[in-house]
C-alpha cells in the first residue's frame, strides 16, 4: 500500500512537517510504503481558471511542479495531507494545490451540471490534518473543513 503524505506549510521542519512525519512513521511501521511531499519544495502556479483541463484531462496551462505529483497521486492507495492555519485558512501552497487538481474532476456538458471523480470506484483513504495555535474554533478557522470538503469530492473518504 502506497501511502503519499502532503504538508502545506512553508515552514521547513515546523508542527505541520513533525505531524505529518509522525503519521507516515505510523504507516510505513505497518507495512505501508510511504512518501513526504513538501509543497513548498515544488513551484505550484495557482490555477487560472482556463478549464483546459476540462478537455485535456490534465493541466496543459503549467508545465510546473504539479506535474511531479500528478503521477503520485495517481498512484497514491491513500494521502495523508496536512496545513497550517494561515489567517483562519489553509496556506496559500495548498490552496494552490487543491486548485490544481481540477483534472480529476469529470464534469457533464450541462453547467451547471453533476460531476464525478477520475477517481471514483477506487478505493482509496485520506486523512486530513490541520495545526492551529488558537484554541477556540473560531479562532481555528475552516482548514479542516475545506480540505475535507474537496477530498469528498474526489471520492475519497
Ligand atoms: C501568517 C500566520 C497566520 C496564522 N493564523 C492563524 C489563525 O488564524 N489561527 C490559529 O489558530 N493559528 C494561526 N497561526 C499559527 C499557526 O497555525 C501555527 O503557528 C502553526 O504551528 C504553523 O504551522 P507550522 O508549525 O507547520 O509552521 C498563524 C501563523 C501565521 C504565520
Amino acid at each position: 500500500m502506497k501511502i503519499l503524505g502532503l504538508s502545506g506549510s512553508p515552514r521547513a521542519g515546523g508542527n505541520t512537517d513533525t505531524l505529518l512525519g509522525a503519521l507516515l512513521a505510523g504507516a510505513a511501521s505497518a507495512g505501508a510504503e510511504t512518501d513526504a511531499v513538501h509543497l513548498r519544495d515544488y513551484a505550484i502556479h495557482p490555477c487560472t481558471g482556463c478549464e483546459r483541463c476540462r478537455k485535456d484531462l490534465t493541466c496543459t496551462r503549467f508545465m510546473d511542479g504539479m506535474h511531479l505529483l500528478y503521477a503520485k497521486i495517481e498512484a497514491a492507495d491513500g494521502l495523508i495531507i496536512g496545513s497550517p492555519t494561515y489567517n483562519y485558512n489553509i496556506t496559500p501552497e495548498m490552496k494552490a494545490f487543491i486548485d490544481r487538481l481540477y483534472p480529476y474532476y469529470r464534469f457533464s456538458a450541462e453547467r451547471p451540471g453533476p460531476y464525478s471523480s477520475l477517481f471514483q470506484g477506487r478505493d482509496r483513504k485520506a486523512l486530513v490534518f490541520s495545526v492551529a495555535e488558537q484554541t477556540t474554533p473560531e479562532e481555528r478557522g475552516f482548514p479542516l473543513r475545506r480540505c475535507s470538503g474537496r477530498l469528498r469530492r474526489w471520492d475519497l473518504r
